[in-house]
Order: structure tokens, then C-alpha cells, then sequence
């Protein structure tokens, strides 16, 4: 009998042969944490990822790291990235052109940044006109302060009801309960923090009329504007509108209640990973079936 890991790592193989059959593969966007580095972790030089990332980028192929981390300056994705970004600026085997098919979106869809060797810390803000899908550029800033106020009284009710020893932080486009240092929730805590703020965004007006994303980090819960969907969609837009089955989005939370890459299905083809490692065996599938196809 096959477990649910094999399950999903045969189904991972058959969208990688997919991909090298049809596709063709254009663009490949990674989720940050647990896909290309370890829980809160950042990604370093000695990552096994780069050499594999710097290989789909000597293809023509855009890469883009769609996370959820949320952050407005290009220092703090450095901060995170510095490994990657640092091989891309030295590399020899990619051009400079292809070295700008490397971005990054952070807050789910909210922060968009392009490899630039010139700029400090090796990434350039891109303008929301470029790359934001239409229905966003819609969102009104009121039902954005009004969705996070929501959420956030929603997150408090679970941190007092559980008595969670932890602090809520608000950010321009999130809302999220983190543990005081030293503090590891239980599963359970989570998932309830999760599925009670889901609901009561979910029900509420302004809920319904923006898209959300409530998920559960692993050992923290967000409540961010927009979703991983619009995240892949803004970079298929960037690059000349690329089509789904010509993408690949590479994540770890593919739970459909609690995880925030369930909802890049609705865009792209995608492969579901439980580790840094896992990421790095699939590009290898990848590329070894594409040097003999
Ligand atoms: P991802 O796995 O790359 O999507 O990153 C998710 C993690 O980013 C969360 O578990 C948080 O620890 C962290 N994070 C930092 N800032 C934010 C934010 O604004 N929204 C959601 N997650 C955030
Ligand atoms: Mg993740």
C-alpha cells in the first residue's frame, strides 16, 4: 500500500514529465519557507537549491519566489536570499538578460522586486502598474484597514481564548500572531487560530469582496491581503502573460483549509514539497529528463 508521501511524490514526477513533454516550462515560481530553505531560516550560500535555480535560469527560464513573507524594502529579501541573489549576480553561465528574469513577491501578491546587479542589495522595487493584475488595482485602502481589523480582532479572540504566549504584528497589507521568543505552539493552537479567523473574514462584507489569504506558518498564523493565486498570475503577467501549463509553482502548503500555495492550482501546474531537499530532487528530475528530451 502507498503511503500519502509516496502518493505525492510519484504525482510531483508525473507533473515534472508533463512538463518536460508538453509544457514547455517558462516559468517556475518557488514558495520561500520549507521550499528553498529550512523554517525561518534564510537562504545561504552552501544551499544546494542555487546551482539548480542558476540551471532553469541558463534555459531562459523566469524564476520568481512567491512567498508570503511581507516586507517593503529590498534589504530584508536580501536579508532572506542573499545566497541565491549573490550566485546570480556572479554567475558567468547566465546572461544579463536572463539574470532579470529573476523576481521576487513577497506578502502573497503585494511586493514586487526584479534582480538588478546595479541596485543595492541586488533588487529593484518594480511599480504595482507593471506587474498587478487589474481586479487589484480595484482594492480600495479603506477595505484593506477594515479586512485587518477584522482579522485582527479575530486573532486576538484565539491568542486570549488559548492564552497563547504570543504577540500580534500588523503590517500595511497582514496581520499575524507570532510566539514570544522561546514559545513553540502545539498543531492544534494553529490550526484553530486558522480556521476561526478564515471564518470570521469569510463572513464578513469586506471579506467577500477581497481576497484573502489565512494560513498557518508553521509556527505562526497570517492573515495576508491577496493569495499566492494572484501572486503566480502577477508573474506570469511581468513576463508576457505565460500561461499555466507553461508554469510550475514549487511550495510545501498544499492543505486546502490552512495552506497558502493550495490556491496557485487555480493558475498553474504545481508540485508539492516537504523539504528544502525534496525542492532540489525534483529540479534534478527536471533537468536531467530536459538534458535528454
Ligand atoms: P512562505 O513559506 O515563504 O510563504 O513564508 C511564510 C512565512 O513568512 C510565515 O510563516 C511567517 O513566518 C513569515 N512572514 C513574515 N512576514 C509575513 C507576512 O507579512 N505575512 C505572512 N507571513 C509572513
Ligand atoms: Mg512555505
Amino acid at each position: 500500500m502507498q503511503s500519502f508521501n509516496d502518493i505525492r511524490l510519484i504525482l510531483n514526477t508525473a507533473q515534472i514529465m508533463s512538463l518536460v513533454k508538453g509544457g514547455p516550462l517558462q516559468l517556475v515560481t518557488f514558495d520561500g519557507d520549507v521550499t528553498l530553505y529550512d523554517d525561518g531560516a534564510s537562504l545561504i550560500p552552501s544551499n544546494q537549491v542555487i546551482s539548480r535555480i542558476l540551471a532553469l535560469m541558463s534555459r531562459g527560464i523566469r524564476v520568481g519566489v512567491v512567498t508570503a513573507a511581507g516586507y517593503e524594502e529590498a534589504k530584508r529579501y536580501n536579508d532572506r536570499l542573499h545566497g541565491l541573489l549573490e550566485a546570480i549576480n556572479s554567475s558567468e553561465a547566465i546572461t544579463p538578460e536572463q539574470k532579470r528574469n529573476f523576481i521576487v513577491l513577497g506578502g502573497e501578491a503585494n511586493f514586487m522586486f526584479q534582480f538588478n546587479s546595479s541596485a543595492p542589495h541586488l533588487l529593484e522595487s518594480i511599480p504595482k502598474e507593471i506587474w498587478a493584475l487589474d481586479e487589484m488595482r480595484a482594492w480600495k485602502d479603506e477595505d484593506i484597514t477594515e479586512l485587518l481589523d477584522i482579522a485582527e480582532a479575530a486573532l486576538n479572540d484565539s491568542v486570549e481564548a488559548m492564552r497563547l504566549n504570543a504577540d500580534i504584528i500588523r503590517k500595511s497589507r497582514a496581520v499575524g500572531v507570532v510566539p514570544k521568543p522561546g514559545t513553540k505552539f502545539f498543531r492544534e493552537q494553529l490550526e484553530e487560530t486558522v480556521l476561526a479567523a478564515q471564518k470570521v473574514v469569510e463572513l464578513s462584507d469586506v471579506g467577500r469582496r477581497l481576497p484573502f489569504c489565512a494560513f498557518n506558518g508553521g509556527n505562526d498564523v497570517f492573515v495576508d491581503i491577496g493569495d499566492k493565486r494572484l501572486g503566480v498570475a502577477c508573474c506570469q503577467r511581468l513576463f508576457g502573460d505565460i500561461q499555466g501549463i507553461n508554469t510550475l509553482h514549487v511550495g510545501d502548503q498544499f492543505l486546502s483549509v490552512s495552506g497558502n500555495d493550495f490556491k496557485t492550482r487555480m493558475v498553474c501546474t504545481t508540485c508539492w514539497v516537504a523539504s528544502p531537499a525534496e525542492t532540489v530532487d525534483i529540479l534534478d528530475e527536471f533537468l536531467e529528463l530536459a538534458a535528454t528530451a
